[in-house]
């Protein structure tokens, strides 16, 4: 399995002062989880909003903040920007963003942001009308003709109450935007589908059948498949974040995903059925709420379409076809009748009986089949470091055609 793309690199974490800059603190700890060594730097005003403490007790070394007397190197002013793989400027504030437009090197993290020739990301938050005034408009625009990577705010509840476009992104989705840019980038121009989730089919206006996927081991294919530079589609049932360069499209039942699938079947590479698809649903769905009066209610069944074997049957030759199967029993036989069933190119097996395994967990252990090939197994590991194992099987097929 190969390591996370950011792993041994060494990432500058801007913080300036804005409000958002508490979840600089969550995005410090996840690159550190993630296996990157975080320069924090901190200006004047984000001090303010949270302390130097906490933040370098959560990121690799202790807070820089000082462009004179820094303890941490004599000539910090290009130190920290030469040594940096990639920066990463959160929240950026309009002030911020206005002086690195302009080259105005008046502190720690203005210089370092000009003396670096890494990638730099600006995750701009503010409050709705100042994202929104001339100024940060036109800053922003010519920062990205410059080939910065700007993470753009998300819309919702801001300082003060006030609601609207500013908020800092989620700390997922700028990590996403971090990996896509240090990536191998082996999926470049290729389009992507994954479902996620377990669909929900209807009993009557309130009742559902479902079952426990959380839809997280697909969200990480498709946070992966984006990180390595694909264009991503995903169908999905639940609202997990988004993540960063990916297109959601909302389904809830079987047949709503089975449409949506056919269709993004024609335009896409490879297609990634993830999704706990109901195998029955209700064969008549009330139209309003069954009653208790009513007596106990017969539920009559019918059998779903099987999503994923009617896209074997289509397969284009240029597809990739991957399924998963979830099994309490006989994991790679049941596996690998599914594979060959359903003509895929790859199948994850879960055992999904096993502890810390499948669904609703944070980690997954699965074997990865290929028609003709050993058995792969992928000791438990978090859902995105299989999804990682996934990805790097899916480029592997594609380069051996
Ligand atoms: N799948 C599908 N449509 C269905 C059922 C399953 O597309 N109606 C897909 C799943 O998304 C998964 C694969 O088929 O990628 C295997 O699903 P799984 O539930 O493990 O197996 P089933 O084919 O449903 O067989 P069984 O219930 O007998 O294990």
């Amino acid at each position: 399995m190969s390591a996370s793309p950011l792993t041994g690199k060494r990432i500058v974490l801007g913080v300036t002062g804005g409000i958002a800059a508490y979840k600089a603190i969550e995005l410090s700890r996840r690159l550190v989880d993630a296996g990157a060594h975080v320069v924090p730097i901190m200006t004047d005003a984000a001090q303010h909003f949270v302390g130097a403490t906490t933040l370098g007790a959560l990121a690799s070394e202790p807070v820089q903040t000082e462009l004179w007397n820094n303890p941490t190197t004599p000539i910090p002013h290009t130190k920290v920007g030469q040594g940096a793989d990639l920066i990463i400027v959160a929240p950026a504030t309009a002030k911020s963003i206005a002086a690195y437009r302009m080259g105005y090197s008046h502190d720690l993290l203005q210089n370092t942001l000009i003396a670096t020739r890494a990638p730099v990301i600006v995750c701009p938050a503010m409050h709705t009308e100042m994202w929104e005034h001339p100024s940060v408009v036109d800053n922003i625009a010519t920062l990205r003709k410059r080939g910065v990577h700007i993470v753009e705010p998300e819309s919702g509840r801001l300082a003060g109450g006030d609601m609207g476009a500013g908020r800092l992104a989620d700390p997922a989705t700028i990590l996403g935007a971090a990996e896509r840019i240090l990536g191998p980038a082996d999926l470049t121009g290729v389009r992507v589908v994954v479902s996620a989730g377990g669909t929900r089919e209807p009993i009557d206006a309130v009742r559902v059948i479902a079952n426990r996927s959380s839809g997280k081991q697909g969200y990480a294919v498709a946070a992966e498949a984006a990180a390595r530079g694909a264009q991503v589609t995903l169908v999905s049932t639940v609202g997990l974040p988004t993540p960063a360069g990916v297109q959601v499209i909302a389904v809830e039942t079987a047949a709503e995903m089975q449409e949506a699938m056919e269709r993004a079947a024609i335009d896409h590479d490879v297609i990634v059925m993830a999704a706990a698809v109901a195998d029955f649903r209700p064969a008549h769905a009330a139209s309003g709420k069954i009653k208790k009066r009513d007596g106990v209610p017969e539920i009559v069944l019918q059998p779903t379409p099987d999503i994923l074997a009617g896209l074997g049957a289509n397969k284009r030759d240029d597809h990739v076809l991957v399924g998963f199967a979830a099994e309490t029993a006989n994991l790679v036989d049941n596996a690998q009748g599914k594979l060959e069933r359903k003509r895929l190119d790859l199948i994850v097996a879960n055992d999904v009986s096993a502890p810390g395994v499948g669904f609703a967990h944070d980690t997954n252990a699965v074997t990865l089949l290929r028609p003709g090939a050993k058995p792969v197994e992928i000791d438990l590991a978090t859902k995105r470091d299989v999804a990682r194992a996934v990805i790097d099987a899916v480029v592997d097929i594609r380069n051996a055609r």
